[in-house]
């Protein structure tokens, strides 16, 4: 059997949703989706943005803002279930703080601001959670459903520009460890995505000549939506897949401990 085989029956008549769809990984991420035969809805705060991904992909396209929890309250009251929720909406602390290293001279988050702050949990931590909390109840009754969370190798390595963006992307994959195992009671499952830097609008072109300096190319959306392609079809509960310039989607699976999974 052929992996695009499998790959579309395991997609195709799916209910998905993606945050984040307007642009960069969540919008190539909907348009594979799509391809493979999903129903896919977008959602993002960006309504131009929007509006024109929406009609290029052929997809419904909603504005969400995803740090909101009554936004995400009255969003899953107005649709019908989704079978398969990517939780990609990202940012970074401030519009320019991966344009360069941190300053040698200067202490780190001397310059941040509580609504910096404020803002990146709201999006990158709160986001995921309210999204989470969301669709878990009605996947769960379904006894059926996937959840893909767009973390970054910033959950693994430190990412000495904008720490606050690391401390998210450690979050939700603290997240993601920890809701595995009884939402596999469920038949429910959930993984992250790790990648390394993406040729997006996230990176500004600063940015890029700071990442050039590193030696690290930047990939392509493509071998993101490998990726989750991997982690749908795969359906590794717990996965954290990482990704890196040239490479496949590296599976690296969650280290097991024996707590109770009952104990809340
Ligand atoms: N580009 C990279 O190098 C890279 C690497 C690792 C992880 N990531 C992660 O990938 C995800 C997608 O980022 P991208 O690179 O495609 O960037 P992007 O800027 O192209 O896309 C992010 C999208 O999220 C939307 N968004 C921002 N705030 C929102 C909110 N409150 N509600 C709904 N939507 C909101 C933006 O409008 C935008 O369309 C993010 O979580 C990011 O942290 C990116």
């Amino acid at each position: 059997m052929s992996t695009d085989y499998r790959r579309s029956m395991k997609l195709a008549g799916r209910n998905a949703l993606v945050t984040g769809g307007a642009s960069g990984i969540g919008a190539a991420v909907a348009e594979s989706l799509a391809k493979a035969g999903a129903t896919v809805t977008i959602v993002d705060i960006d309504n131009n943005l929007l509006e024109a991904t929406g009609r290029r992909l052929g997809v419904r396209a909603e504005i969400l803002d995803v740090s909101s929890s009554e936004a995400w309250t009255d969003f899953v009251a107005a649709h019908d279930h989704f079978d398969l929720v990517h939780l990609n909406a990202g940012i970074t602390t401030r519009r320019n703080v991966l344009d360069g290293p941190s300053d040698p001279l200067l202490p780190p988050l001397i310059h941040l601001t509580d609504e910096e702050y404020r803002r990146a949990i709201g999006v990158n931590v709160d986001g995921v959670v309210f999204g989470a909390r969301a669709v878990i109840p009605g996947m769960c009754e379904r006894r059926a459903g996937d959840i893909v969370v767009t973390a970054s190798v910033a959950a693994f390595v430190p990412i000495p520009p904008d720490p606050i963006y690391g401390l998210t992307k450690y979050a939700v994959s603290g997240l993601v460890k920890s809701l595995t195992a009884r939402l596999a009671e469920f038949g429910v499952c959930i993984s992250a995505i790790c990648p390394g830097f993406v040729d997006t609008p996230l990176i500004g072109e600063q940015a890029r000549d700071w990442i050039a300096e590193l030696g690290m190319p930047l990939m392509k959306t493509q071998q993101v939506v490998d990726a989750v392609t991997a982690s749908l079809t795969r359906r590794v509960n717990g996965a954290h897949w990482i990704v890196l310039p040239g490479q496949d989607p590296i599976l690296h699976e969650q280290a097991t401990f024996p707590f109770p999974t009952n104990t809340q």
